[in-house]
């Protein structure tokens, strides 16, 4: 009994990554307590929309994908609200999944998948988004990796740096109805930097 009061009540932990005067903060989320759980579930909204609501966070998926150091989840956080996120998983991780056997690059512990990559509506089109990405990149590239993947929806990789590669496609990705790519960024190239 003891113990879950103390779980219930235990505190995010985070470590800020990047932080602007502008009031946007990049942290990287080593633990998610109990006070941002409404957020990452409110965030995760949108991607339901768009993904349908298997894609929606609950209390039990968040301890699934938020779960460092095994994933690498970054959140960005405006006047102290998580207002979006991205997730970094070893493709190791998914060994076992038939995708994952298309990369060749499986196995040698050079690449970040991206697991997900989310904005709440009304702060897109900001450079929120684009800030939370490049600094991820970063610390992918300064932390070893070699490479970034992750499925985009079709035609979404071109934008991403000319040395992208679609590696492969795949027709009605997850029952989604559309076809995905599989796309590999190297890293190598990515700008250094720190923070804004
Ligand atoms: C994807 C999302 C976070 C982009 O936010 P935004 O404010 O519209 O950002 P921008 O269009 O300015 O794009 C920011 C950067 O992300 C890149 N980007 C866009 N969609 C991307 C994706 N699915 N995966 C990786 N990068 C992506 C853009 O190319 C841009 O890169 P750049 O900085 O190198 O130019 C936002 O549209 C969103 O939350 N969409 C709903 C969730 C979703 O579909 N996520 C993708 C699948 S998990």
């Amino acid at each position: 009994m003891e113990q879950l009061t103390l779980n219930i009540n235990e505190k995010s932990r985070t470590r800020i990554i990047a932080s602007s005067p502008y009031g946007i903060q990049i942290e990287l989320m080593e633990y998610v307590g109990s006070e941002d759980v409404p957020a990452l579930m409110d965030v995760s909204g949108s991607l339901a929309s768009e993904y349908g609501e298997s894609a929606r966070l609950t209390k039990a998926t968040i301890r699934k994908y938020f779960n460092y150091p095994k994933t690498l989840p970054f959140v960005a956080r405006y006047r102290g609200e998580i207002v979006g996120y991205i997730i970094g998983v070893p493709l190791e991780y998914f060994a076992h999944d038939a995708w994952a056997r298309f990369d060749q690059n499986l196995g040698q512990g050079n690449t970040l998948y991206t697991y997900a990559f989310i904005m709440l509506a009304r702060y897109r089109g900001n450079g929120f988004a684009k800030t939370l990405k490049r600094v991820y990149l970063n610390w992918t590239k300064k932390h070893g990796y070699r490479y970034v993947t992750g499925h985009v929806i079709e035609g979404i990789a071109k934008n991403f740096s000319p040395a992208t590669v679609i590696v492969k496609r795949f027709t009605n990705w997850h029952g989604s109805g559309k076809t995905f790519e599989y796309y590999r960024r190297p890293i190598h190239n990515a700008s250094a930097g720190r923070g804004f």
